[in-house]
């Protein structure tokens, strides 16, 4: 039988990975312009860094991660996200000993989760995140917020919507918790077995449920506003004061809780705007002020990033039916007939690779016809040809092969003619 891959992965086939690394070099030149380097961590770690880090009653650690005993019988996870070991790796190498702060990281490599398959839900899925860790300020969270903003912007995706919020300090989500336990206690039996779990580990999370969404005890419970202190207030506000000044269109939305334990302050979604589509979140991240400390880290240090993952990207843009612009030519085929063109013409691909230039042959001496077609099929801008004539007087003769122009070009001056007709499309 067949072996095929692993429920919840992908083959991304040639076609398909140009547009990968179409994105995946914007994403960096993104990164770049707002100068966030790139941190690469491992992509397993001990599994106490997740169950610590993203806390303990979250679905992820829960339900949701690949772990085994290594043959040293220690407890190894795939990562299931970047933060827990980009903080990780701040404390470990002393990240915050640099001059300067904060530390602005960014992030592109699979993560793993084991979660129920559907269109844009992987097992294996690629983020992109950014860290930045260090001091604190409301022009960082709104820095952060405008890159992710940004990112879909640029790739001219205009329906989207920033959802935000403020989860407060760790007192006051003390506070608001025990209130929504009071709330939701009496009738919990008239919610989901999830629910019925996290009313005394994390009953925030019953706010974000998907199945009693349109419970009404979920639509009238306390606001976590309502229990933010004036410092927190005030820090929310600069945020949304920051977001206006730089053009991020958003909503403030009170049920915004997110789904890992880490999040104090500010925490934001990015989701498709269109009714059309059923998996709106394409990326989340929010403020995580405690989780230096908690990973034994410096008290002082605090730190806010996001994540989106290729795949919903790439759903965004069908969703908007936005093509990339994807080059599927290459510069030059050279077509050689006769055997001693053809080795003259083996030797001509190889010089004008090194050269720089994108130029496949014939492997097989196929007849002229054939070889201009191959020609076609790899949609090269020139074909090069070489027969006997043309080895006798030193000169190629080169064919457009948009207009059919030809010209006679010395062996000598090949590189040059090149590069002179490919002006600018480098
Ligand atoms: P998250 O909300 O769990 O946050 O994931 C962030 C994004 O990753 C989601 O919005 C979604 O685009 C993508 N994603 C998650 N699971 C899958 C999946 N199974 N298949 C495809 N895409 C998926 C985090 O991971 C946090 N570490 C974000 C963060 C960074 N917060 C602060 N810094």
């Amino acid at each position: 039988m067949v072996i095929t891959m692993p429920r919840g992965t992908q083959d991304i086939l040639p076609e398909e990975s140009k547009k990968w690394q179409y994105i995946e070099e914007k994403l960096r030149k993104i990164s770049d312009s707002f100068c966030y380097e790139e941190i690469r961590t491992p992509m397993f770690e001990s599994t106490e860094l997740f169950s610590r880090g993203v806390g303990d009653t979250t679905d992820i650690v829960q339900k949701e991660m690949y772990t085994f005993m290594d043959k040293g019988n220690r407890s190894i996870t795939l990562r299931p996200e970047g933060t827990a070991g980009t903080v990780r790796s701040y404390i470990e190498n002393k990240l915050f000993a640099k001059t300067i702060q904060p530390q602005k990281l960014y992030y592109v490599g699979p993560m793993f989760r084991y979660e129920r398959k559907q269109k844009g839900r992987y097992r294996q899925f690629v983020q992109y995140g950014v860290e930045v860790i260090g001091e604190e300020s409301p022009k960082i969270d709104a820095e952060v917020i405008s890159l992710a903003y940004n990112i879909y912007k640029s790739f001219g995706i205009e329906n989207i919507k920033v959802s935000i919020n403020s989860l407060g300090n760790p007192e006051e989500r003390q506070a608001y918790n025990e209130a929504l336990v009071k709330h939701f206690e009496p009738r919990i039996n008239e919610f989901c077995e999830d629910c019925n779990n996290r009313l005394y580990k994390n009953p925030m999370r019953i706010l974000d449920c998907k199945v009693d969404a349109e419970h009404e005890l979920i639509k009238n419970a306390p606001k976590l506003l309502e229990y933010l202190g004036e410092e927190s207030k005030q820090y929310f506000a600069e945020v949304l004061r920051h977001l206006d000044a730089l053009g991020v269109k958003y909503e403030v939305d009170h049920n915004l809780v997110r789904g890992l334990d880490y999040y104090t302050h500010t925490a934001f979604e990015i989701m498709i705007d269109n009714p059309e589509v059923e998996l709106k979140t394409l990326c989340g991240g929010g403020r995580y002020n405690g989780l230096i400390k908690l990973l034994d880290g410096p008290e002082d240090k605090k730190g806010i990033g996001f994540a989106l993952s290729i795949e919903r990207l790439l759903l965004a843009l069908e969703s908007e039916n936005i093509e990339l612009p994807i080059d599927d030519t290459i510069d030059a085929f050279v077509v050689a007939m006769g055997e001693k063109a053809g080795d003259a013409g083996v030797k001509l691909t190889n010089d004008l690779r090194l050269a720089g230039y994108k130029v496949q042959s014939d492997y097989f001496d196929k007849k002229m016809k054939a070889q201009m077609k191959l020609a076609d099929r790899y949609n090269a801008k020139f074909s090069i040809i070489i027969g006997d004539s043309e080895l006798e007087n030193g000169q190629y003769v080169v064919k457009d092969m948009k207009t059919y122009d030809q010209e006679n070009v010395e062996f000598d001056n090949i590189v040059k003619y090149l590069e002179e007709k490919l002006k600018g499309e480098k």
